[in-house]
């Protein structure tokens, strides 16, 4: 049987990321784990949105609404800057607003920073409004703010692994009820 992929996007474009690093976290115990493969997708390239673009052959953007309609799901890991979402993640889903991959995508959301609560209702709005299926069970929060922890350290913490793998575990129970 064909492992259930899902689409993972990180709104940090920051090498030592702590949003990426839990992205990457999450990938690596999928596959041990959970059996499922989960696809990092890169939003680094994407130019700035501009609605007068939309029908041009852009290959980031092309690649990444190819991958959102390979997947199952869709992951997401913003920090929060100023109280608002990353630019670069909503950037992104600017992107997918009218797409017609988007609408219905069941999403897991990873807060990396506890404290950061602006970004995710933020994000939570964003979703909402572009008609994207939030499943709570799934969603995460993780203190990795200040921990130091890149991917490996994260899989090797077992509070952190087990609230991530969980947290994965739901959500692909939902997705899969979902497809009945
Ligand atoms: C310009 C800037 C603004 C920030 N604003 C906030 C904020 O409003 N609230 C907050 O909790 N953290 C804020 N932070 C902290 C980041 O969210 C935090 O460093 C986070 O780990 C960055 O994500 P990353 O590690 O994935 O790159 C800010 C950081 C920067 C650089």
């Amino acid at each position: 049987m064909e492992k259930l992929k899902i689409l993972a996007l990180s709104g940090s474009l920051r090498k030592v990321s702590y949003n990426t690093a839990a992205i990457h976290a999450l990938k690596s115990l999928a596959s041990s784990h959970v059996g499922v493969d989960i696809v990092v997708g890169d939003i680094s390239e994407l130019p700035l949105f501009n609605p007068d673009r939309e029908n041009e052959h852009i290959p980031a953007l092309e690649k990444l609404k190819s991958s959102l309609n390979d997947c199952a799901g869709l992951i997401l890991a913003t920090p929060e800057y100023a109280h608002g979402i990353s630019g670069p993640l909503k950037n992104a889903l600017d992107w997918l607003v009218s797409s017609a991959e988007f609408p219905n995508t069941p999403i897991m959301l990873i807060n990396t920073s506890p404290r950061a609560s602006h970004a995710q209702e933020s994000l939570r709005e964003v979703l909402v409004t572009m008609s994207g299926n939030i499943i709570e069970q799934a969603c995460v929060s993780i203190p990795l703010l200040g921990s130091e922890l890149n991917s490996a350290g994260i899989t090797e913490n077992e509070e952190l692994a087990n609230l991530l793998t969980k947290a994965l575990g739901e959500f692909c129970i939902e997705i899969e009820a979902g497809k009945l």
